[in-house]
């Protein structure tokens, strides 16, 4: 199967965890779109966004977005969404995943989580990004995966 499949989802969804097991299991290579910037730029995604700026993490995501030529399991930062030239991409892309468990499992994940965005928010604003962020999800996908079993994602497929 060499074709690139993208998951997308809010943070704490479980894109990394369930997209290695989806790339072993499917015998695909994975990747971590917030891992490449994190290499290229020579910082992780805290120091970039203190350093450097959300807006320049952006332009590395989308740069890297839409320059993607590579079968496998990509796994995308939950603000992927956000720029309509992604979603344009995304839209093209030959398979997006929308992983979306519910708030209360999100909730849970985020709680101890060191995300920039996270650790700037109460949990309140959290869920109001979460409900802003969710039709931009909506938009880009072709499957909607709401479970946390990777035989039950399997089936989907
Ligand atoms: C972000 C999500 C993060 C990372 C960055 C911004 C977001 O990725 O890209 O902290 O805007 O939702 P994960 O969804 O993998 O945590």
């Amino acid at each position: 199967m060499a074709k690139a499949i993208f998951l997308i989802g809010f943070m704490g969804v479980g894109k990394t965890f369930l997209g290695q097991k989806l790339a072993e299991t499917l015998e695909m290579d994975f990747f971590d779109l917030d891992f490449k910037i994190e290499k290229k730029v020579g910082m992780d995604v805290n120091e970039i966004f203190s350093t450097k700026g959300e807006k320049f993490f952006r332009q590395e995501e989308s740069q890297l977005l839409l320059n993607w030529d590579k079968p496998g399991i990509i796994s995308t930062g939950g603000g992927i969404v956000l720029a309509e030239k992604n979603r344009e991409y995304l839209k093209s892309a030959e398979q997006v995943i929308w992983l979306n468990p519910s708030w209360e499992i999100i909730n849970s994940r985020l709680e101890n989580s060191y995300r920039p965005l996270v650790l700037e928010r109460t949990i309140d604003e959290l869920h109001e990004l979460w409900t802003q962020r969710y039709h931009l999800y909506q938009e880009c996908t072709d499957l909607i995966f709401t479970g946390n079993d990777l035989q039950d994602l399997l089936k989907l497929l």
